[in-house]
């Protein structure tokens, strides 16, 4: 007997994605396989290395523990999403490209999700608190260092930003 198909209706990265899924299909393979969204990578697939974070309605969340249909009418951003509007490195991947946060790049993704979600909630971070930030993923082959650097370079960039917005905006 073929297995029930459940329409999905999801906003990915701002663009609205319909597909047909099995009840129990993950949401990292739904990125994957139905939408073509490879950069979401699943390691563990129990939850605990944080490789397949993406974020749901702005929050990180574990792709690998969520079914695709529980995501029918929310919004989902992956790292294809954390760039800038023109196409370019977002904060956060340019930070990681400056600071060499990553060698084999397979933990990266889920890294770059959490922190982008991390500097809305707090845009100046200390060096602990940008520890703290990233302990939930893991890496095997930075040693961290670089990635807290990344953290803290890409608050820098996000508030330099942020500044020229504010000198760029018209004066009443
Ligand atoms: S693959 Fe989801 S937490 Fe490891
Ligand atoms: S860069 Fe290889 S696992 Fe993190």
């Amino acid at each position: 007997m073929s297995e029930q198909l459940h329409q999905v209706t999801v906003t990915v990265n701002g663009v609205t994605r319909r597909g047909q899924t099995p009840a129990r299909r993950l949401l990292a393979d739904f990125l994957r396989m139905d939408l073509g969204l490879t950069g979401t990578h699943l390691g563990c697939e129990h939850g605990v290395c944080g490789a397949c974070t993406v974020l749901l309605d702005g929050a990180p969340v574990r792709s690998c523990l969520i079914f695709a249909v529980s995501t029918d009418g929310h919004s989902v951003t992956t790292v294809e999403g954390c760039c800038d509007p023109d196409g370019e490195l977002g904060p956060v991947q340019q930070a990681f490209q400056e600071c060499h946060g990553l060698q084999c790049g397979f933990c990266t993704p889920g890294f770059i999700t959490t922190i982008a979600a991390y500097l809305e909630e707090n845009p100046k971070p200390t060096e602990e608190e940008a520890r703290e930030a990233i302990g939930g993923n893991l890496c095997r082959c930075t040693g961290y260092q670089n990635i807290v650097a990344a953290v803290l370079r890409a608050a820098e960039i996000l508030n330099e930003t942020q500044l020229e917005r504010e000198r760029e905006a018209p004066h009443e």
